[in-house]
């Protein structure tokens, strides 16, 4: 018989839903080693009761600290603002459970250090949730280039795009606030194409950024009339440099108009290029040098040849989208807690790419060049 891993999930609204949904798909899609449990959903609001029954969750709880001291939970996954991801994740860390946090991972370097120490001292299994590493023509793209079909990488160019806050009347939400969210559209957004530019390209060493609220203040939808300041960040860019030497180039933005959750990025080396763009993420542009006629050509990438998951999902060319990401990050954990190794990405992951956001803050307020401090944490 299968071994059951009981999951509780601290959050229940937009992350909360994803996973859940998540929970609901894996098994009937992926053959496992265990058999997940919907245990406890996790949140805070009147609609939580309403949500567990409907998402498929067995009990609901109105606080974290019931589901990290709860014996019959063996899987956390922590899907709360960046404010509460630390406390949660030592806490849950040190009760034994192995984590799923989303990202970023903590609001600060600091705080990413702690928990991922707390994790390893607990002997715990633990994933960051950058999801789109799990997109088929992501895996493509890390494959061309692990092989050297780009030859020497020269740049990397990631953009990401949003518009939701565009009207100044949007009102006030806990995203606008740093000490919850951290350094906004960099902390959110930026996050995501750091992560995919380690995943894709290697280690920054440095970086020169900068960045601006465009919209000051907003208006608080429980007060009337009263409007209060915006701490994170609308947009930001910045400037890299790689451990292999390749150059990088990246923006994110919440205030772009048109653009929905665009997340596009371009690999270029001595040997060819590729290109990405998550509104079309079936799809990989890809160049080589010396094929004729030379250019970009899109590939579809729905084989199982060229993706590790998509064998099953449906035959080629019935696309994936972005909710399955979801379930190929729980897969990922759930094989590695039955089969003892640590998944990636990792807390260490996690560190890692906070390092850069922290070194990206003290970039753009010093206006300088910034080398990433990298912990020793795996000492
Ligand atoms: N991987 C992705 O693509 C992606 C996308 C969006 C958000 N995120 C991340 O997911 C996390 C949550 O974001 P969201 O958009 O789902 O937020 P949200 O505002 O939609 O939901 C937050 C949830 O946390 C719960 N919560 C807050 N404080 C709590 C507490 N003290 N105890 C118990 N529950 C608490 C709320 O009740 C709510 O259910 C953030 O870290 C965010 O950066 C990741």
């Amino acid at each position: 018989m299968k071994q059951k891993l009981n999951v509780g999930l601290i959050g229940h609204k937009f992350m909360g839903k994803a996973h859940s949904h998540a929970l609901r798909d894996i098994s009937m899609f992926f053959e496992l080693d265990c058999e997940p449990v919907m245990h406890t959903l996790c949140g805070l609001g009147d609609d939580l009761a309403a949500t567990a029954a409907r998402y498929g969750w067995q009990r609901h709880a109105d606080s974290w600290e019931a589901v990290i001291n709860d014996p019959e939970i063996h899987v956390v996954d922590v899907c709360t603002p960046g404010d509460t991801h630390c406390r949660i994740v030592v806490a849950a860390a040190q009760a034994g459970k192995h984590v799923l946090c989303e990202k970023p991972l903590a609001l600060n370097a600091a705080e990413a250090l702690e928990m991922y120490r707390a994790a390893q001292a607990a002997g715990v299994r633990h994933l960051v949730n950058f999801n789109y590493r799990r997109v088929p023509a992501v895996n493509l793209a890390r494959a061309l280039i692990e092989e050297g079909r780009l030859g020497t990488i020269y740049h990397f160019r990631a953009l990401y795009q949003q518009d939701w806050p565009l009207d100044p009347e949007f009102p006030y939400l806990w995203r606008f606030d740093q000490t919850v969210a951290g350094a906004g559209s960099m902390a959110d957004k930026g996050s995501h194409i750091v992560d995919l530019a380690r995943y894709l390209v290697g280690e920054i060493d440095e970086v020169a950024a900068a960045n601006e609220i465009f919209v000051k203040h907003r208006p608080l939808s429980e007060q009337p009339g009263a409007r209060k300041e915006v701490t994170t960040d609308d947009a930001a860019v910045f400037l890299a440099r790689f451990t292999g030497g390749a150059m990088g180039l990246f923006l994110t933005s919440r205030m772009s108009a048109g653009h929905k959750n665009c997340l596009t990025f371009e690999v270029n080396g001595s040997q060819g290029s590729l290109s990405f763009n998550l509104e079309r993420m079936n799809e990989l542009e890809v160049c080589f040098r010396g094929e004729r006629p030379e250019g970009f050509r899109t590939v579809m990438v729905t084989d199982a040849a060229e993706h590790r998951y998509i064998k099953n999902w449906w035959p080629p060319g019935h696309v994936l989208g972005w909710e399955h990401t979801f379930v190929h990050q729980y897969y990922e954990l759930f094989q590695a807690i039955t089969g003892g190794y640590q998944p990636a990405p990792s807390f260490l992951d996690g560190l890692r790419n906070q390092e850069v956001l922290d070194a990206i803050e003290v970039a753009a307020r010093e206006k300088r060049w910034v080398t990433v401090t990298r912990s020793e944490a795996a000492a």
